[in-house]
């Protein structure tokens, strides 16, 4: 398998396993790796509920789209966002920009079963998270189509699957290019 020639950038909601894929992309390819919340997270000095509960969320999108912006690689890089990237337009310009588009998609449940019940997710502290996904979800699902290069549904399929999955992807769309 060649290596990516391109940046790998993962989108897709809380829970499908963006940062755990992105991971593995990184052990698998030997790529450097950015993780967009970890990023915003160095630059406020706070974990992102810290963030969300002091400045709420208006200002953790901007500190988003500033650290998006400030991803600078010359080499190609594994580059994990958060859930909400796609939410404002220039941020998906500057995802295209930046490499090949993967949208890392999961069943509702799993990705309740995921990421709803840790309580590390600012905005599934909600009374019903699980309507808060579906709701995110079917706000968010037209914005990710857009911005994705291709897509893999992650639900029955483990992190390494995952992973393998979207080598093979970019190794026959390299060796379609040629
Ligand atoms: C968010 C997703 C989170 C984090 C923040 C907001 C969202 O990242 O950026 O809590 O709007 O969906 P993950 O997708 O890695 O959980």
């Amino acid at each position: 398998m060649t290596s990516p020639e391109r940046s790998i950038v993962l989108i897709g909601m809380m829970g499908a396993g963006k940062s755990s894929v992105g991971r593995c992309l990184q052990r698998k390819t030997g790529l450097q790796i950015f993780d967009l919340d970890d990023v915003v997270s160095a630059k406020a000095g706070l974990p992102i509920p810290d963030i969300f509960a002091k400045h709420g969320e208006p200002h953790f999108r901007e500190l988003e789209s500033e650290a998006l912006d400030q991803i600078a690689t010359d080499e190609p890089a594994i580059i994990v966002t958060g859930g909400g990237v796609i939410l404002r337009e220039k941020n998906v310009a500057r995802l295209k920009e930046l490499g090949l588009v993967v949208w890392l998609t999961a069943d509702e449940s799993v990705l309740f079963a995921r990421a709803g019940r840790r309580g590390n997710r600012p905005l599934l502290q909600t009374n019903d998270p699980k309507a808060t996904i579906a709701e995110l979800s079917r706000v968010r699902t037209p914005l990710y189509a857009k911005a994705a290069d291709f897509r893999v549904e992650t639900s029955q399929l483990t992190h390494d699957e995952v992973c393998d999955k979207i080598l093979v992807e970019i190794d026959a769309r390299t060796q379609g290019e040629r």
